[in-house]
């Protein structure tokens, strides 16, 4: 099982989207796939959920924030896979693939747990034991260790923030997605992302070192550009530029560019069917995102881009 996620700092670069098409693009290739939305906003939840669904089977019964919440308070820990759940749309597209893709939804409160989680950490007492720095840090990874069932693949679509929950995501990946626009400050943003993911993992081996626990790899990771715009079927000039500048600075990126489709992609969430497998998608995004699929499984197959 390889854990993957999709992160940014940055809201509005297309971060839920990409894990929603490219989750649903494993799947109707016959891998067995876990998307699960660590975001408070629920975009992912949502774009395969109706609010009303998620109101009345969801929001009280299956989402990650009761994981959190059961393990914080000591009770006997629900596990992560009793949270899991089938969209049932994108389910009836996919029957016959071989493949699956289940979600664990996210909840509007999220933003609790990260509080909650700050607290375990209690940094006001000084330092904070090892130990506990390690525990509270690997809890997702523990949780998915412990057994989420069958999957191949697990997506991790993270809020834009570094926090607790953000940080928990870091540390339970092999790989971690950047989508990136094409602009000054979003490739700056890269060098930002990970120079954080770095400190990060060197901060909890250091800690695992001194309790005694294991200590984890740095997550490869790789950009991707989206919301490029098109003129004459070449990226404009200004995003040319910034395309080129990011892998003249040898950090791995995609060679699928994603491009600007604001019409597509407003649209279709409703459905609760990504692009990718929307027949009423035009075909050009969603061949679009069939090749962002190869590439991506092509990548995390351990291929260099
Ligand atoms: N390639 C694209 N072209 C145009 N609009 C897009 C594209 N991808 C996503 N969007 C739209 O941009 C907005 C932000 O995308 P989203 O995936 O929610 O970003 P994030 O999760 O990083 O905040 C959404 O309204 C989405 O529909
Ligand atoms: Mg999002």
């Amino acid at each position: 099982m390889k854990v993957i996620s999709i992160i940014n700092f940055k809201g509005g670069v297309g971060k839920t989207t990409l894990t929603a098409n490219i989750g649903a693009g494993l799947a109707a290739r016959g891998l067995r796939v876990l998307i699960i939305d660590l975001d408070p906003q629920a975009s992912l939840t949502f774009s395969f959920f109706r609010p009303e669904e998620w109101y009345e089977n969801l929001a009280n019964k299956r989402t990650i924030k009761q994981w959190y919440d059961s393990a914080g308070q000591g009770r006997t820990p629900t596990s992560l896979a009793s949270l899991v759940s089938t969209p049932p749309r994108v389910a009836h597209l996919i029957s016959g693939s071989g493949g699956w893709l289940d979600i664990i939804a996210s909840h509007l409160d999220l933003l609790s747990v990260d509080l909650l989680l700050a607290s375990a950490l209690d940094p006001r007492s000084g330092q904070v034991p090892p130990r506990r720095f390690v525990k509270v840090h690997q809890r997702l990874a523990d949780g998915l260790a412990e057994g989420v069932g069958d999957y191949d693949i697990v997506l991790i679509d993270c809020a834009p923030n570094f926090n607790l929950v953000t940080k928990n995501a870091v540390v339970a990946s092999d790989f971690m997605l950047i989508p990136t626009r094409p602009d000054f400050l979003s490739t700056r943003g890269i060098d930002h992302l990970g120079g954080q993911a770095r400190s990060l993992v060197r901060r909890y081996n250091e800690h695992a070192a001194e309790g005694g626990d294991g200590i984890i790899k740095e997550p490869s990771f790789a950009v991707v550009f989206t919301m490029v715009t098109f003129r004459s079927d070449e990226p404009i000039e200004a995003h040319a530029t910034y395309i080129a500048q990011t892998r003249g600075l040898g950090v791995p990126t995609f060679s699928t560019l994603v491009r600007d489709r604001k019409a597509v992609y407003s649209a279709i969430p409703e459905s609760g069917v990504p692009v990718v497998l929307a027949g009423s998608a035009p075909r050009a995004a969603r061949q679009e995102t069939r090749q962002l699929v190869d590439e991506f499984r092509n990548w995390i197959e351990g291929n260099a881009l």
